[in-house]
């Protein structure tokens, strides 16, 4: 084992297998198994980390083939998912539960920060934090009906007040979660304006549960500031993984960790330019994923919306994705995008405005 591996500090000491303290972050639409393979690839070899789901209604998964809808595949190997469900009732939360250790969940991630007009509608996602005692109750009943580790992810909350945020986070532990997971946005800002680190760095400092920050990512020097600004256990990345997920390893070599097993014996992708050779490699190998995975109007939906998060780091995004939306499946798309990467002055840029 690599000496650099052993030094590694656990961020989940719940869960003795980690190694590794990034994440990739829950997306609906996103995080389904083509861009769990996708990022994988690039884990430094010998690391273990947490892999997230899309994002499970509870009010679904009772009467769903949990393992054989689109949103639920998962290949034999990953016995590392951190499902992440969305609900509040009790009636549903429960058999839900059920059904995903069935399913070989490794935790089960409650979702506290979602800010869609359903989710507030509905008392769940983001409206939770408006209510922390009935937060509460969700936890404990989901800690007391599962045997898996149960984690919260949250956002600022509803209004800025860090107190009442560590209060909400208290109820949290007490109730039985294991660690959680913070997106320093209010529930109003949804993914606009900037992730406010130094909520995180707060948190941090007054509550003693695991904490992974989460937020605006973007390129790999942004890990490093977000772990050395705000003390967090583990950062997590949503966006920037779809365009860069190469951040896995370009971080672990910063730590002296192995190179990834597909890529043994080379360095990272750090030039603008290595990284657009990069991408192009990487997105023929989703799409073939996807292919393989998905039928064919949903391997075509989930790529397209794939290649609309990514390209805003590609200095030829636009023209990419304007060639690849006149093409009507995916095996129309695979040999558009092999010749687009076939070009010279392809480049990626070190940040973008990040729209999604
Ligand atoms: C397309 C998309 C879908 C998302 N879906 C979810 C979700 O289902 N559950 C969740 O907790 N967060 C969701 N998020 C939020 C991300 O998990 C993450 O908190 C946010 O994007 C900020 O991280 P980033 O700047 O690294 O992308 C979503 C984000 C995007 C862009």
């Amino acid at each position: 084992m690599c000496q650099r591996l052993n030094q590694m500090k656990n961020p989940l000491n719940v869960l003795p297998e980690i190694n590794f303290p990034l994440f990739l972050a829950p997306m609906v639409g996103l995080t389904h198994l083509a861009l769990r393979r996708t990022v994988r690839r690039y884990m430094p070899e010998n690391t273990q980390t947490l892999f997230p789901t899309e994002m499970l209604s509870t009010k679904r998964i009772p009467a769903q083939a949990v393992g054989r809808t689109p949103e639920t595949f998962r290949d034999p190997e990953e016995l590392d998912l951190n499902v992440q469900i969305l609900g509040n009732e009790e009636k549903y939360v429960v058999p839900s539960l059920k059904k995903l250790e069935i399913y070989g969940a490794r935790a089960v991630d409650l979702n506290m920060g979602c800010p869609v007009k359903q989710a507030l509608r509905h008392n769940y996602g983001v409206s939770l934090m408006g209510d922390p005692n009935y937060a509460k109750e969700i936890v404990a009943m989901a800690v007391a009906n599962t045997k898996l580790p149960v984690s919260v992810k949250i956002r600022a909350g509803l209004t800025k007040d860090e107190d009442a945020l560590l209060r909400f986070v208290e109820g949290l532990k007490e109730a039985g979660a294991s660690w959680v997971c913070l997106h320093p946005r209010l529930a109003e800002q949804k993914r606009r304006g900037n992730a406010d680190w130094s909520q995180i760095k707060n948190l941090k400092k007054n509550f003693s549960l695991p904490l992974i920050g989460n937020g605006d990512v973007q390129i790999v020097d942004d890990i490093h500031a977000m772990f050395d600004q705000t003390g967090c256990d583990g950062v997590m990345i949503g966006r920037a993984l779809t365009a860069r997920p190469w951040l896995l390893w370009q971080y672990g070599e910063d730590k002296g960790l192995p190179a990834p097993v597909a890529f043994k014996g080379q360095k990272a992708p750090r030039t603008g330019e290595e990284e657009a050779c990069a991408y192009g490699e990487m997105l023929i190998h989703f799409m073939k994923d996807c292919q393989e995975i998905f039928e064919a109007k949903d391997a075509f939906k989930r790529v397209l919306f794939f290649v609309n998060v990514s390209h805003s780091w590609l200095n030829f995004g636009h023209p990419m994705m304007l060639q690849i939306k006149k093409q009507k499946s995916v095996a129309e798309m695979i040999p558009v995008v092999e010749q687009f990467f076939s070009k010279s002055g392809l480049s990626m840029t070190k940040t973008t405005d990040l729209r999604y």
